[in-house]
């Protein structure tokens, strides 16, 4: 349940389809879902902000990024994501890891999840639509009333 809110960037299309999954999965749950562009947030009110980039040239999309050092983002929860290549097995992954890492210390808000995918065009795209499905599931079942731990997943 929830009002969750997902801001993404793309520069390929990919994380447009993953949103699309992760969205899919939060409403199975209950969750009413916005979906944005960094430039087209015109309010954060809702539970939980998930927010998506692809990696280009080893970081992760500037207006993600200038996004996330939003000082109004200041005790929002936030979910963080990347999308690229290795992405399904990302958090045994070092690059894809200091990825989020580098997203989190530039946030402004509280990551209560951060997480990876892999590219939607991939060969794992079936693994992958799953993942993301469940992922969406787990973003509308969080514990909305309290601080939540981050987890990594
Ligand atoms: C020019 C270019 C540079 C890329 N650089 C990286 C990179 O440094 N690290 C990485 O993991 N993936 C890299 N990728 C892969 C993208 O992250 C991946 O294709 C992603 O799914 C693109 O997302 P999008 O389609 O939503 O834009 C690169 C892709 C391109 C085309």
């Amino acid at each position: 349940m929830g009002r969750i809110l997902i801001v993404f960037d793309t520069r390929g299309g990919s994380t447009r389809e993953i949103i699309q999954w992760i969205k899919e999965g939060a409403n199975k749950k209950g969750a009413h879902v916005d979906v944005r562009a960094p430039d087209g947030v015109t309010s954060l009110d809702y539970d939980l902000i998930a927010i998506g980039t692809p990696i280009y040239n080893d970081i992760p999309m500037k207006s993600v990024r200038d996004f996330l050092r939003r000082g109004d983002l200041n005790n929002k929860k936030i979910a963080l994501f990347v999308v690229c290549p290795g992405g399904v097995f990302g958090m045994r992954n070092l690059m894809v890891r200091k990825y989020l890492e580098g997203l989190r210390h530039a946030s402004t808000g509280v990551v209560v999840k951060q997480t990876s995918f892999d590219s939607a065009l991939s060969p794992w795209r079936k693994i992958n639509r799953k993942i993301c499905i469940e992922f969406g599931q787990d973003l509308a079942s969080m514990p909305y009333n309290q601080p939540a731990a981050i987890e990594s997943v």
